[in-house]
């Protein structure tokens, strides 16, 4: 696939290197700071991979991951120009500035919020409930037969495919949760991981009780 990535930060520099990696027809990496940091992940991730400006990003994309601050959410999607018939996977979460609370949930998502703003796309909520740190450790053991499991969710069925090979390729087991609404749910779960893994005693290695107790580990 042709893979966007609107967000170059933790989550969309290291999903889009690992898609890379996994031998996807191209990645674009866009939406940073400063133009050499995208140069930089680019040239890490190897000879599938390019930086560039969101609208490049979006224009000829198979699927684009959504990865940037609920904050910048409406910048990128004007940067990025026309998404109609995108699949879009976002794995943001709506955040407030300070990043103590979601701003939208109980009876709303971001996912959800995120389809009212584009219509024309097709998004899938996907990736918010694992932290960045162990993205690389879970890719370079995706050979494992007992892979991590991780959720997805959305109203689209080809999108949710293209979203699942995406997760499988990454070195996860993807879960079908349901329809996008289902969000609402995914998106304090994945506050509770990541409370879990950067406040708590043990580390990110905590979010995987979750999977073991799954499993009756
Ligand atoms: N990190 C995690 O473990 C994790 C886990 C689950 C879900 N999430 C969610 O995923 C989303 C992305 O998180 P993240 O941790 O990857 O965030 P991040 O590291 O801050 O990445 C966001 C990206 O947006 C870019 N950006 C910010 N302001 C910009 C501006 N004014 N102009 C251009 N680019 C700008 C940043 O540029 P720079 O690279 O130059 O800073 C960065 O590349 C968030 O909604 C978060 O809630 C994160």
């Amino acid at each position: 696939m042709r893979v966007g990535i609107l967000g170059s930060g933790l989550m969309g520099g290291k999903l889009g290197t690992i898609f890379a990696r996994a031998g996807h027809h191209e990645v674009v990496f866009s939406y940073a700071r400063g133009q050499e940091k995208l140069e930089r992940l680019a040239r890490d991730a190897g000879p599938q991979a390019r930086a560039s400006t969101p609208a490049e990003a979006a224009r000829e994309a198979d699927a684009l991951l959504l990865a940037v601050h609920w904050s910048r959410v409406d910048d990128v999607l004007h940067r990025a120009g026309d998404l109609s018939g995108k699949v879009i996977v976002t794995c943001s979460l709506p955040m407030n500035a300070q990043d103590t609370g979601l701003v939208i949930g109980h009876t709303a998502s971001g996912a959800e919020e995120l389809a009212k703003k584009v219509p024309k796309a097709r998004v899938v909520c996907a990736f918010n409930t694992v932290p960045s740190e162990v993205l690389f450790g879970v890719f370079e053991s995706r050979d494992r037969a007992d892979k991590p499991s991780l959720v997805y969710c959305g109203d689209d069925s080809d999108s949710k495919r293209i979203a699942a090979e995406l997760i499988r390729d990454a070195g996860f087991d993807p879960v079908d949760a349901g329809p996008l609404r289902i969000a609402r749910y995914t998106e304090p779960f994945a506050l509770l991981v990541a409370q879990l893994a950067y406040e708590g005693a043990g580390g990110p290695e905590l979010a995987y009780r979750f999977e073991w107790l799954g499993k009756g580990r």
